[in-house]
C-alpha cells in the first residue's frame, strides 16, 4: 500500500534572496521527495514565501512600492532560483492568500473558544514620527555593556550581549531617527504555559516526532515535570502591520510567526483545489497520511513548541516529524559578504556553474543530524573534479572500449 506523504520544507522570508545556505534545506527536502516518489509512495511537496511583518511594510514603503507588489517580485525570483537549482516543489505559494487566511483565522477561532488566548496590555516603545510600535530590531542605541553605539534593540554585534531594549543607552527609532517613546497597548497571547498545553508537548517532543538532539533541547526548554518553563506567546502586533487582521480585535494584526506554518496548510490547499486531492485526509486528526517538515535548527522552537500545540488546540492533526538540519559554513566560517562568500542562488547560476554540483555536494556531505554542514570551496572543486567529472569520464571511456571491443567500430554512426 503506497504510502501518503505531504512534505514542506520552511518557507523564505520574501524580505531577501535566497543564498547557498537556504538551498542545503531545499535541496536535502527535494532529494528526499524524489527518493519516496521513486518508491511508490504519494509525496506532495509544497512550500510558499513567507510574506508578512514590518520589514516587508518598511521595506515596500521604502521602494515606494505596495507590500503586494514587492511580494510579487520577490515570488518570482525565489521561484527562479528553485527551479535553477532542480527543486520541484509539488505547489509553490504564497501566505498572503485567502486560504492561509482562512486557516489563521479558523485556528485562532478554535484556541480562543478552547480558553487558550488571552489579552494584556504591553509596554513597547513608540516612534511618534512613524506612528508606529517598533520592533526590537528597529530600535538602535548604545550596548548598555561595552558602549557600542549604534547597536539593535536585543543584542549588541560588538560584544556579543543579549538584552531588551529598554536597557540601550539613548536609544533612538532605526526608521525615523526618533527617540522613542514607551506605550502600552493590549497584545494576544496563545497561552502556551496552560496546562494542556505543556502535557500535550512533554508527550509529542518525546514521542519520536523530533531527532534526539532537538527532543533533548525540548526537554531543556520544557524543564521538569514540577516547574513550567514555557512562556505564553505574543501573537499579535498593533497597525500599521502588513499582515492579516485578528477576528473581533480591530487595529490589531496576527504576527508573522502566527501565520507562516500556516501558509504550510495554505499552500496544501491551493494544491489540493487544483488537483483534485482531499486536504482533510492530510490534515485531519487522526489522519493517516504523514506530515514531514524540513527546517533549519534556528526555527526549532517555533515548529516543535508553538506549531503543534496550535494544531492540536484547534483540532488539526499534528506533525509526523520534524527533520532539522544545521547551518551552512562556507571554508570554515559564518558566509560574509566582506569575505565574498554571501553567495546568493542567482549569482551562483549567473556564473554558469552547474547546479548539480551543489546538489551533489551537499547531499554527499548532509546527514540526518543538526551538525553544520561546511563547503570548503577546494573541497568542492576537488570533490566535483573527482567524483562527477573523473568518474563520469572513466564510465564513458570504459563504456567506449566496450563499444569497440564487442560491438565493432562502427556501432556509433
Ligand atoms: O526563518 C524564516 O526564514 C521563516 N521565514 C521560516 C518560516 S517557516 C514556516 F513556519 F513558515
Ligand atoms: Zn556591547
Amino acid at each position: 500500500m503506497p504510502r501518503k506523504i505531504l512534505v514542506t520544507s520552511a518557507l523564505p522570508y520574501a524580505n531577501g534572496s535566497i543564498h547557498l545556505g537556504h538551498l542545503v534545506e531545499y535541496i536535502q527536502t527535494d532529494i528526499w521527495v524524489r527518493f519516496q516518489k521513486m518508491l511508490g509512495n504519494t509525496c506532495h511537496y509544497v512550500c510558499a514565501d513567507d510574506t508578512h511583518g514590518t520589514p516587508i511594510m518598511l521595506r515596500a514603503e521604502k521602494e515606494g512600492i505596495t507590500p503586494e507588489q514587492l511580494i510579487d517580485r520577490v515570488w518570482h525570483e525565489h521561484k527562479a532560483d528553485f527551479d535553477g537549482f532542480h527543486v520541484e516543489f509539488d505547489h509553490y505559494g504564497s501566505t498572503n492568500s485567502a486560504e492561509t487566511k482562512e486557516f489563521a483565522q479558523a485556528i485562532y477561532r478554535k484556541l480562543k473558544a478552547a480558553g487558550l488566548i488571552e489579552v494584556r496590555s504591553v509596554e513597547q516603545f513608540y516612534d511618534p514620527v512613524k506612528n508606529m510600535f517598533l520592533p526590537d530590531r528597529f530600535i538602535k542605541g548604545e550596548c548598555p555593556k561595552c558602549h557600542a553605539k549604534d547597536q539593535y534593540g536585543d543584542n549588541c554585534e560588538a560584544c556579543g550581549t543579549t538584552y531588551s531594549p529598554t536597557e540601550l543607552i539613548n536609544p533612538y527609532s532605526a526608521v525615523s531617527g526618533a527617540q522613542p517613546e514607551r506605550r502600552n497597548s493590549d497584545h494576544y497571547f496563545f497561552k502556551l504555559s496552560d496546562l494542556r498545553c505543556q502535557e500535550f508537548l512533554r508527550k509529542w517532543t518525546r514521542s519520536d516526532t523530533l531527532q534526539s538532539e532537538a527532543s533533548n533541547k525540548m526537554q531543556e526548554w520544557l524543564g521538569s515535570e514540577s516547574e513550567n518553563k514555557l512562556s505564553d506567546w505574543d501573537i499579535s502586533r498593533d497597525a500599521p502591520y502588513f499582515g492579516f487582521e485578528i477576528p473581533d480585535a480591530p487595529g490589531k494584526y496576527f504576527y508573522v510567526w502566527l501565520d507562516a506554518p500556516v501558509g504550510y496548510m495554505g499552500s496544501f490547499k491551493q494544491f489540493c483545489n487544483a488537483n483534485n486531492i482531499n486536504f482533510d485526509d492530510y490534515w485531519k486528526q487522526g489522519s493517516d497520511a504523514e506530515l514531514y517538515h524540513f527546517i533549519g535548527k534556528d526555527i526549532l522552537y517555533f515548529h516543535a513548541l508553538f506549531w503543534p500545540a496550535m494544531l492540536q488546540h484547534a483540532g488539526f492533526r499534528t506533525p509526523t516529524k520534524l527533520f532539522a538540519h544545521g547551518f551552512l559554513t562556507v571554508n570554515g566560517e559564518k558566509m560574509s559578504k566582506s569575505r565574498g562568500t554571501f553567495i546568493t542562488a542567482d549569482s551562483y547560476l549567473k556564473q554558469g556553474l552547474n547546479p548539480e554540483y551543489l546538489r551533489y555536494y551537499y547531499a554527499a556531505k548532509l546527514n540526518g543530524t543538526m551538525e553544520d554542514l561546511d563547503l570548503n570551496l577546494e573541497d568542492f572543486v576537488a570533490k566535483v573534479n573527482s567524483d562527477l567529472i573523473g568518474k563520469y569520464v572513466n564510465i564513458a571511456s570504459r563504456c567506449a572500449g566496450f563499444i569497440t571491443n564487442r560491438f565493432g567500430e562502427n556501432y556509433i554512426s
